[in-house]
């Protein structure tokens, strides 16, 4: 599988890196390549929210270099993940306008109707997001939105990021357990009491 993974400048860069994580340490395994491309903004919160930028095993592209494989869909790839995803990736990409990599890249994906995952990170969602929500959707991309569940008893911030993760992983097909998966209520009806030191 050839993956994109592009990160924009919407809070949440933590769940992006626990996508890069996984997919450096497991992807291999599965056959999973990926190619990697921040917005400029992104680079910014992730500064803001990671720290330091990451040394992972993918190409890394610039957002302005359209020569990159993945923005001509006679490339192949088989999807993309925009993680997090910006109100205003979400829209360049529902009204096709591709004036960076990620937008076009996300256009790609559309038209060769290929899996387009938008992990959208916004609040209040207002009519334009809901109407780009909708346009994306129509056109066969998932929207994804960054919201935490708290079923499966997460205890750390790094476990509760993992439930929005998982989720993505899922839907890319990528085999992970990453949360608890729901096998219904527990006989306590809760998670088990956190020990208090
Ligand atoms: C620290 C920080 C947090 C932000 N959080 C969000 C957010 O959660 N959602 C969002 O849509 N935009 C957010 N923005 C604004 C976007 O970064 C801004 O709209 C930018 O133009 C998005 O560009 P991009 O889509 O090229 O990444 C944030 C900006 C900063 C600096």
């Amino acid at each position: 599988m050839k993956l994109v993974v592009a990160i924009s400048g919407a809070s949440g860069a933590p769940y992006a890196k626990r996508f890069l994580d996984f997919l450096a340490e497991h992807g291999p395994k599965h056959g999973v390549s990926a190619d990697l491309v921040f917005t400029s903004t992104g680079k910014q919160v992730w500064r803001q929210e990671v720290g330091r930028e990451p040394a992972y095993p993918f190409k890394v592209w610039k957002n302005q270099d359209f020569t990159a494989p993945f923005a001509s869909g006679s490339s192949l790839y088989d999807g993309m993940v925009i993680i997090p995803c910006s109100a205003g990736a979400l829209a360049r990409i529902a009204y096709g306008i591709s004036v960076d990599l990620v937008g076009r890249a996300g256009d790609v994906m559309l038209k060769e109707r290929k899996k387009l995952v938008l992990v959208v990170r916004e609040t209040p969602i207002s009519l334009v997001h809901a109407r780009a929500m909708t346009q994306v959707i129509e056109a066969g991309a998932f929207v994804m939105p960054a919201s935490p569940s708290f079923y499966s008893g997460p205890r750390t911030i790094d476990q509760l990021v993992d439930t929005v993760v998982a989720r993505v992983l899922d839907r890319i097909g990528l085999p992970n357990d990453l949360m608890k998966r729901w096998e219904g209520m527990s006989p306590r009806g809760g998670p088990e009491p956190v020990e208090e030191p």
